[in-house]
């Protein structure tokens, strides 16, 4: 059996922190967590031995932010728009290649 129960397991930062240091979702990280999770829906790549997306809070690289981490492989990219998520789904989540233009 895969020792993993996803293949990939996707965590956005979706903190919002007011005042003090910047956070992932003043930059839209909560609307394009949403988005990315659509598309691996509708690519049908969600599920157990797939892809999943979760939110995570504060993943404490904030001034590089919005990120995002993908385990197991623990590749961390900085998004911008949905465009960017699209590349990181088919890509990374569909063909595992990593999007290196993207990564931090
Ligand atoms: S607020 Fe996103 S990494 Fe800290």
């Amino acid at each position: 059996m895969d020792p993993n129960y996803y293949k990939h397991h996707v965590f956005f930062c979706c903190n919002q922190r007011d005042g003090g240091r910047p956070s992932c979702n003043d930059k839209g990280a909560t609307d394009l967590r949403d988005y990315c999770k659509k598309q691996v829906k509708k690519l049908g790549l969600a599920g157990q031995g797939r892809v999943r997306v979760n939110m995570a809070g504060c993943l404490d690289r904030c001034e590089e932010g919005p990120v995002v981490v993908v385990y197991p492989e623990g590749v961390w990219y900085r998004y911008a728009d949905q465009s960017d998520v699209d590349e990181i789904v088919e890509s990374h989540l569909l063909n595992g290649r990593v999007v290196e233009r993207l990564r931090i």
